[in-house]
Order: structure tokens, then sequence, then C-alpha cells
């Protein structure tokens, strides 16, 4: 009887075979790059709000320390977004005739609050807390980006696992003084338009460094620093070695 089947089938049962194995493997990756790309994370990308609120003009420009709004940042797991009323504190006697005001006017006559689009958020299966960050002096700034010069807020990190950890494994790389996460801001802070990185160096005493970080770049450190944040992690007590247990962060 003649072969049914001849070599050259079995190459082509091969290949499909491999095709096969391969398929789901491929399929995920290419899911797992979608849902990976910015514009599904949404990094980077401004996302329309109720009224045009800029934190360069409220926290660079006036000067408005971030606990002003966000009161709970330090004290608790969420950072929260602010109450009409807060906004109320000087809305009601500047600027009062805005246009740009009207939605603001609007919700604190009523009493129907704001609906904020939230742009940071992790999974329900993931526990995080602010009030611990900033307290070991994480800024907010690595994990938000240059949130003080943003007109339309955007997101800054995708909050992946692997950028968690990257931290938690090494926060030496990170840490600052406690004391300095706030400090910052307001030694940058001023009534002028935002002024070139390289005038901020000569002018407020601020070092290169320092702008680096406010801008998000924290990795961009140089030995010394490195080495003052080792110091800073053993004077805070900070459990590097159980930080990237699974526990930790999926309770
Ligand atoms: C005058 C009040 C005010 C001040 C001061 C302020 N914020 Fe905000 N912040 C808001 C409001 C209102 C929102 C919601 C609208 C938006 O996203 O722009 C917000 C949103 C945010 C968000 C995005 C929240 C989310 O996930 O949707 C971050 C991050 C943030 N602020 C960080 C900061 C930091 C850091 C500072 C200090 C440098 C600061 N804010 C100062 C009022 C303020
Ligand atoms: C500490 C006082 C203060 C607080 C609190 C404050 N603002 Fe303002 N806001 C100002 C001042 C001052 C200006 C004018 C800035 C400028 O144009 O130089 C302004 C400008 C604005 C403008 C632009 C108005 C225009 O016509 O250009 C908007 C919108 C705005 N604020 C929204 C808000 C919202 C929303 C909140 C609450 C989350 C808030 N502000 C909280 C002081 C404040
Ligand atoms: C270690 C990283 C990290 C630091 C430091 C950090 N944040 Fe966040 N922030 C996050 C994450 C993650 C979320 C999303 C939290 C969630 O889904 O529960 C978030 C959410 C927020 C929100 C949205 C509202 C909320 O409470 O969930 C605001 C506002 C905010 N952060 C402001 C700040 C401010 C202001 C600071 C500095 C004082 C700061 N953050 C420091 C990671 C950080
Ligand atoms: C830039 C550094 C940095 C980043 C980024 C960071 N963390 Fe942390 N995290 C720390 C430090 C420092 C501590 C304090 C550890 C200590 O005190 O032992 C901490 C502590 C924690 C804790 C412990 C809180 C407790 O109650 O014990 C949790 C949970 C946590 N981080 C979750 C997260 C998650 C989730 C992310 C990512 C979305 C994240 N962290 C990103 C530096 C970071
Ligand atoms: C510092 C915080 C942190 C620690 C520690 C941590 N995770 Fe996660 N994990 C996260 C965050 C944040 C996400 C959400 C990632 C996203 O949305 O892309 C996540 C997502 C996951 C997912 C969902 C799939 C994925 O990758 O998105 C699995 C599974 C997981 N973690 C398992 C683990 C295991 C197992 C450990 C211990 C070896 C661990 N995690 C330790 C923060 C952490």
């Amino acid at each position: 009887m003649a072969q049914l089947f001849g070599p050259a089938t079995n190459t082509i049962a091969r290949a499909s075979l491999l095709c096969s194995i391969a398929l789901p493997f491929v399929v995920l990756l290419a899911a797992s790059q979608i849902t990976r790309s910015p514009y599904n994370t949404k990094v980077n990308i401004a996302v329309d709000q109720p009224v045009f609120f800029s934190h360069n003009h409220h926290a660079y420009e006036l000067g408005i320390d971030c606990r002003f709004c966000h009161t709970s940042v330090e004290k608790s797991a969420y950072a929260g977004v602010p109450p009409t009323q807060t906004c109320m504190t000087c809305h009601s006697q500047i600027w009062t005739n805005s246009p740009l005001l009207e939605p603001v006017r609007q919700s604190f006559a009523t009493g129907a609050p704001l609906k904020w689009n939230l742009l940071n958020k992790v999974p329900d299966y993931v526990y995080f807390n602010h009030s611990i960050h900033v307290q070991k002096g994480i800024s907010c700034n690595i994990c938000h980006g240059p949130v003080q010069n943003m007109n339309m807020t955007y997101k800054a990190q995708p909050f992946h696992m692997s950028w968690c950890l990257q931290c938690h494994r090494n926060p030496e790389n990170y840490i600052r003084p406690k004391e300095e996460v706030f400090n910052l801001y307001a030694k940058y802070q001023t009534n002028a338009p935002v002024i070139p990185d390289q005038k901020i160096v000569s002018d407020k005493g601020i070092t290169r460094e320092e702008v680096a970080l406010l801008r998000g770049n924290a990795p961009n450190r140089s030995a010394a620093m490195i080495e003052e944040g080792r110091k800073l992690v053993e004077k805070y007590n900070i459990k590097v070695k159980q930080l990237d247990d699974c526990w930790i962060c999926h309770r």
C-alpha cells in the first residue's frame, strides 16, 4: 500500500504542532503588550476633568502645600481628593466671576460633589498605603511625576508589580530624609512662571539631583546620594528583606 502521508506531511505536522504550542503564548504576549501600552495604562495622558484645575497654578505658582488639599496623605492609606469646601476657602473670595469656576460654585450651592476622574488606581487585590511611604521619605514625584508643574494632571507610572518591586528591593535609590519630602517643594515654589532647570540650580540653591527628584527621575543619583540613602534605610528601620514578600502587597 502506498504511503498515505509522505515525508512532507511530517514537517507540516511538526510545524502545526509547534504553532499550536506557540499560539497561546503569542496571544498572551500580545494581550499583555496591549494592556501595558501607554494607551491602556493611560500613562502621560491628561484626562478630562469637570473643572480645568491646574496643579502648576496652585501648587507651584501660588505655593499651596500638597497637604492643604490632599489632607490625609500622611495619615492614611488614601491621599484623597479635596472636597468643594477646600476650593471655596479661596474661591468664595477670589476669581468669583470666572466661568471656569462655575462648576465649583454649582457644586458648593447644591452640595453635589465634583466628579473628578481618578487617574491612579491599583487593582483591588493589591494593598497600597500612602502614609507609610510618605513617612519613610518617599516623595510624591517618584510615583506621580512632576505634579507641581502639570496643568492637567496625568498619570506618570503604570504601577506594574515590577515597578513597585524595583524600589522595594533597593529603596536606597529613592529615599530622602522625610522632612525634605515637602520642604523641597517649598524651596522650589515661587511666584514666577516655570523657570528652566538650569536657573533653579543657580538661583535657588537646589541641587541638580533635587531637580531630578522634582521631575520624578530619582534613579539618576550619585554614589554619594545612594550612600546617604543606605543610611536612611537603616535609620528608618526599613525591612528591605521582607519588602518583596507577596503578603506585603497581596493580603
Ligand atoms: C488646591 C488644591 C490642591 C493642591 C495644593 C494639590 N492638589 Fe493634587 N489634586 C487636586 C485636585 C482637585 C485633584 C483632582 C483633579 C486632578 O486630577 O487634577 C488632584 C489630583 C491629584 C493627583 C491625581 C489623583 C488621581 O489619581 O486622580 C495627584 C497624584 C496629586 N493631585 C498630587 C498632588 C501633589 C504631589 C501636590 C503637591 C505638589 C498636590 N497634588 C497639590 C487638588 C490639589
Ligand atoms: C489658597 C487659595 C486657593 C485654593 C484653596 C484654590 N484656589 Fe483656585 N485659584 C486661586 C488663585 C489665586 C487663582 C488665580 C491664579 C492666577 O490666575 O494667577 C486660582 C485659579 C483657579 C482657576 C482658574 C480660574 C481662571 O478663570 O483662570 C480654577 C479653575 C481654579 N482655581 C480651581 C480651583 C479648584 C477646583 C480648587 C479646589 C480643588 C481651587 N481652585 C482651590 C486660589 C486658590
Ligand atoms: C510609593 C508610591 C506613591 C507615593 C510616594 C505617593 N503616591 Fe499617591 N498614589 C500611589 C498609588 C499606587 C495610588 C493608587 C492607590 C489606590 O488605588 O488605592 C495613588 C493615588 C493617589 C491619589 C488618588 C486618590 C487616592 O487617595 O487614591 C492622590 C490624590 C495621590 N495619590 C496623591 C499623592 C500625594 C499628594 C503624594 C505625596 C504626598 C503621593 N500621592 C505619594 C502611589 C504613590
Ligand atoms: C520609591 C520607592 C517605593 C515604591 C515605588 C513603592 N514602595 Fe511600597 N514601600 C516603600 C518603603 C520605603 C516602604 C516602608 C517599608 C518599611 O517601613 O519597612 C514601603 C512599604 C510598603 C507597604 C507596607 C505597608 C505596611 O503597612 O507595612 C506596602 C503594602 C507597599 N509598600 C506597597 C507598595 C505598592 C503596591 C507599590 C506599587 C504600586 C509600592 N509600594 C511602591 C517604598 C516604595
Ligand atoms: C510591592 C508590592 C508587591 C509585591 C511585594 C508583590 N506584588 Fe504582585 N502585584 C503588585 C501590583 C501593583 C500588581 C498589579 C500589576 C498591574 O496592574 O499591572 C500585582 C499583580 C500580581 C499578579 C497579577 C498578574 C500580573 O503580573 O499583573 C500576580 C499573579 C501577583 N501579583 C503575584 C505576586 C506574587 C506571587 C508575589 C510574591 C513573590 C507578589 N505578587 C508580590 C504588587 C506587588
